[in-house]
């Protein structure tokens, strides 16, 4: 067969297939998903946005639109989820996105050539560490403590290795569920001033807080214009219409843009009104108080489960929000070969830690656990079932 670009030889997701297909087992409880509760879809309100917006206006969503983003999107999103958070901006600060995934990858491509460095969390998000590897990028692995990443290993890495990119998820993080605080987050807007390090600030999960304070995103401390400040519209409203957005400097905004064109010309109108109109009827805080009660529950129903029945020797986070737990075995200990036996014993499922870190075998002894796909008494008696597996096998 014709051979693949050089540049995509590597790219590969067999080994996350065959994790997933291992868990294509209808009877199997499965914590390995990263996506949000179907109960929690809007239907009713994004049905009657679509029914007025096609009567409104059918010429222009149905008619191609702009590479910028749908602007009652792009005023909406300023409006409701950037100025409020402290970040300063205007219209030619933002543009929209299908999915936030394309964020990472636009402005990745906008600054790496090949062999430049990227700073990682250690973990990280498995998607965009794959992308990055797509581009050819070097990543390295920056040390993490119980509050995100630590600001003198940041900083060490910075230079030592002249990074172009530091690639940073603050709000509970995929997989950790951790948050970096506000002063660890003032340090690394600092910082990426100091030695000219882009800050991609990846926020998918910021408004699903169930409990503490909102912290102030990276990008409103951000004084010299490297900060660029990613959000998405998937786990609040819904990933199947794929509506991200991000907002940075006006000429990165511009050479995103310019790229995007390429990609796929422009995101989906009608998706886009649909997260505009949701953001200006009002719909939002609304929206939130009613799905952040069910994940609370669900996050309530895994950390007792965790605390009741796993052994003694295991670590795990404690978000405040988002959608995962993460799971410390003891070194020595091979997540991947539990998970096989887990599914085949125990019928209950997870992500095994490995695939998150630049080198694989740093979180062989760690998983990922999601709560949002299922019901309590669900997360309840798997967590029971894994807990006394754990117990047996290590
Ligand atoms: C950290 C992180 N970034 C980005 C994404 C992808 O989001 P989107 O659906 O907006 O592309 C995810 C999805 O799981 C994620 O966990």
């Amino acid at each position: 067969m014709t051979e693949f670009a050089k540049r995509v030889r590597g790219v590969s997701g067999d080994a996350i297939r065959e994790i997933f297909a291992m868990m294509a087992d209808r009877e199997l409880l499965s914590f390995g998903g990263g996506s949000p509760a179907k109960e929690t879809f809007p239907v009713d309100e994004i049905r009657a946005i679509i029914d007025s917006a096609l009567s409104r206006n059918p010429d222009g969503l149905l008619q191609y639109g702009m590479t910028d983003g749908w602007m009652p999107l792009r005023e909406a999103y300023l409006e409701h989820l950037v100025r409020g958070k402290g970040v300063r901006a205007d219209i030619e600060n933002v543009i929209t996105l299908t999915g936030s995934t394309q964020g990472m990858s636009i402005v990745a491509e906008a600054f790496l050539d090949p062999g430049d460095k990227v700073l990682v969390e250690s973990p990280t998000f498995l998607g965009t560490l794959m992308g990055l590897r797509k581009l050819g990028a070097d990543c390295i692995p920056v040390k993490g403590d119980d509050r995100g990443i630590v600001i003198e290993d940041l900083e060490d890495k910075m230079k030592r290795h002249r990074p172009k990119i530091l690639y940073v998820i603050p709000t509970f993080q995929n997989p950790t569920g951790l948050t970096i605080p506000e002063d660890r987050r003032k340090e690394i807007a600092r910082l990426a001033g100091v030695y000219d390090v882009i800050v991609i600030e990846d926020d998918p999960y910021c408004e699903l807080r169930y409990s503490g304070t909102p912290v102030p995103p990276i990008k409103s401390f951000d004084g010299s214009g490297h900060v660029v400040m990613v959000n998405s519209f998937s786990k609040t409203i819904s990933p199947g219409i794929r509506v991200g957005a991000m907002t940075a400097d006006a000429n990165i905004i511009r050479k995103a843009s310019d790229i995007r064109q390429l990609a796929d010309t422009h995101g989906v109108n009608l998706t886009q009104e649909i997260c505009a109109e949701f953001l200006n009827r009002g719909h939002m805080p609304g929206h939130l108080k009613k799905i952040t009660p069910i994940y609370e529950e669900r996050l309530a129903a895994m950390l007792g489960g965790i605390s009741a029945h796993f052994p003694e020797e295991c670590r795990f986070t404690r978000p405040e929000g988002g959608l995962f737990v993460w799971v410390e075995l003891p070194r020595g200990t091979d997540s991947a070969q539990l998970l096989k036996r887990s599914v085949a014993e125990m019928k209950v499922g997870f992500i095994p830690g490995g695939p998150f870190f630049v080198n694989p075998e740093d979180g062989a002894n760690c998983f990922r656990l999601n709560f949002s796909s299922n019901p309590p008494d669900r997360i309840a008696d798997g967590m029971e079932r894994l807990g006394s597996f754990l117990k047996k096998a290590i």
